[in-house]
């Protein structure tokens, strides 16, 4: 497919090109658009871009185009619809190339190298110690999972940071909280539920009694002095937390190359306040240490507040700097809340006054919030969403599904097939939507089994492996003899083949939705397929070629919802 479109698109430039139409303004990279209808070809060549520099409507263009190009090898048909050239593909080669990929390495069915040699840095999930592991970063954790693992199967190297939340005022009042009301056994227990409880008492208390706040002050700054209790107890709630969350990332597949909390830039704070005011960028406003951004239309970027304590966006721009002196890296995308925007575009803009030329590959990756309607998980208020117990209520509602649906299965497995199922359906229901709009919360699509959902896709890689299952003895196709009988093979492969431009989609616009939507689709070509072809014990001859069909599918299927964070079972 790829050298098919090579081929086309090299033609087409040179024709372009020879009409007078200047070289730098065509790529061949961007050139075609998957087409808008069914029956409209594989790549559609939209001729509009070129019609102002050839004084020629893009009807003629495409007409033009179509002489002069002929027939490509791998070219079964070309067709002029308005201003569009549209190229029908030979099914038979396109089934070759994918097929091609599948044997040399079936596990990389969605792995090519366009970024091979780019060194991306991911920042995601950056949880708060002492602050449940909520429900708002759950999407931070998917949605920057998925970019990891979108740019590593790209040929990207990439560096997955999590920026834990494990400095700040709050442990002022976390350390005040505990020593007057906290309890060393229920630490233990359920860290992050009781450092919870220790703070909303600490707010509940502040109220009356305000002179809790400067005691948390004063803790805090003797935490940031180096103080014995403080940090021994600083310690404890730290390494408690962490253990916690990671028991969260297991179970969504997660992994990170560095767990880098914002404590770790305490040393190297002092370094960055030192350039930024050898660079003549800081003055004194209401005895804090600012940037002012007038100019920029942005309220000041704090540095240091009048008691020298340092600040979020501080330790930000220390963070930034030790990763670019660090690891190096041409892109670095930070996955978190729309609600930070300024934050970013603030520091971000406070490092290119500091002189810092990377600080144009920084990019803020925002996204939205959830909205909760179904009684039992409303955002009463004051009443945190904790992400384990989301995940937990989908497991248990897959497991009665299942139970009443496949009571045959033993307890044991059922167990591991719902939590897989499960966490599935939480990350799926997530990832399917544009990250940047709200995601409005329903159990009923989230578990769906017949809609848009991940238990769905599932249940399409587990029919894919029923039937690979059931034919294990036949022998393999010969690829050179495939024979396409029905239309619905061909839009099989026609999709199956889409799957390389819809990563790069995704990697452009640093969005999940489109593979999410593109598994959906492919499911849907599949059970077309599945429906109107007759696959095992075919009389005609179809059957390996059609099983072939069957293990590409499975294993888009299986790559594309691996890139997601989700695993898929074998049965269910
Ligand atoms: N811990 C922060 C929060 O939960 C998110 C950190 C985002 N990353 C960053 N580099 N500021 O709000």
């Amino acid at each position: 497919m790829q050298t098919i479109k090579e081929n086309i698109a090299r033609q087409v430039v040179d024709f372009l090109v020879k009409k007078g139409v200047s070289a730098d303004t065509v790529s061949k990279e961007n050139l075609f658009k998957r087409p808008e209808r069914e029956g409209f070809g594989d790549l559609a060549l939209p001729c509009f871009p070129f019609a102002r520099q050839l004084r020629m409507g893009p009807p003629q263009i495409a007409a033009e185009l179509k002489t002069a190009i002929g027939t490509p090898p791998g070219v079964e048909k070309i067709e002029v619809v308005g201003g569009y050239l549209n190229f029908h593909l030979d099914k038979g080669e396109m089934f070759r190339a994918l097929y091609r990929k599948y044997r040399e390495s079936p596990d990389r069915m969605l792995a090519w190298n366009e970024l091979a040699g780019q060194k991306v840095l991911v920042e995601f999930s950056s949880p708060n110690i002492a602050k449940p592991f909520s429900i708002g970063h759950l999407r931070s954790t998917v949605i920057g999972n998925f970019l990891q693992n979108l740019f590593r199967s790209l040929g990207a190297e990439v560096i997955a940071v999590n920026h834990i939340g494990d400095w700040g005022t709050q442990f002022g009042k976390l350390i005040v909280a505990f020593e007057k009301w906290g309890s060393r056994e229920e630490l233990a227990e359920n860290p992050v539920k009781h450092l919870l409880a220790l703070y909303v008492r600490f707010h509940r208390e502040a109220e009356t009694a305000p002179e809790l706040e400067e005691a948390a002050r004063l803790a805090f700054k003797r935490l940031e002095d180096g103080g014995e209790r403080e940090t021994e107890l600083w310690q404890t709630f730290r390494e408690l937390s962490l253990k916690e969350f990671n028991r969260t990332y297991g179970r969504l597949n997660v992994r990170f190359d560095k767990v880098l909390g914002e404590a770790f830039y305490r040393d190297k704070l002092q370094s960055v306040i030192d350039i930024l005011k050898e660079r003549g960028l800081l003055s004194v406003s209401e005895n804090a240490v600012i940037v002012n951004l007038d100019e920029f239309d942005m309220p000041p970027c704090l540095i240091q507040k009048s008691d020298g304590a340092s600040l979020y966006a501080t330790r930000d721009i220390a963070a930034a700097v030790y990763r670019h002196d660090t690891f190096g890296f041409d892109k670095a995308l930070y996955v978190v809340g729309a609600e930070q925007a300024l934050h970013f575009r603030q520091f971000f803009k406070v490092l290119e006054l500091a002189g810092f030329e990377w600080a144009a590959d920084m990019e803020h990756i925002p996204f939205g919030l959830y909205r909760f309607q179904d009684g039992k998980m409303s955002t009463r208020k004051g009443k945190v969403i904790f992400l384990e117990e989301v995940l937990d209520e989908a497991v248990k509602r897959i497991r009665a599904v299942m139970e009443e649906k496949n009571p045959d299965i033993p307890d044991s497995e059922r167990e591991k097939i719902a939590e897989t199922l499960g966490t599935s359906a939480i990350i799926f229901h997530d990832l399917k939507n544009d990250r940047v709009k709200d995601i409005k919360f329903s159990w009923d699509e989230v578990l769906s089994m017949d809609g848009d959902s991940g238990p769905y896709i599932a249940y399409s890689y587990v029919r894919c492996r029923g039937i690979l299952d059931k034919s294990r003895n036949l022998p393999p196709v010969n690829p050179e003899q495939v024979s396409i009988s029905h239309p619905d093979e061909a839009l099989l492969i026609q999709k199956l083949s889409q799957a390389h431009d819809t990563l790069l989609l995704c990697a452009k616009h640093r969005k999940s939705h489109f593979l999410a939507q593109y598994l959906l689709e492919l499911t849907h070509a599949f059970h077309g397929f599945y429906h109107h072809c007759r696959v095992i014990g075919d009389d005609n001859g179809h059957s390996a070629f059609r099983l072939a069909l069957v293990e590409l599918t499975s294993a888009t299927l299986k790559a594309g919802a691996g890139l997601m964070g989700m695993q898929l079972p074998e049965r269910m």
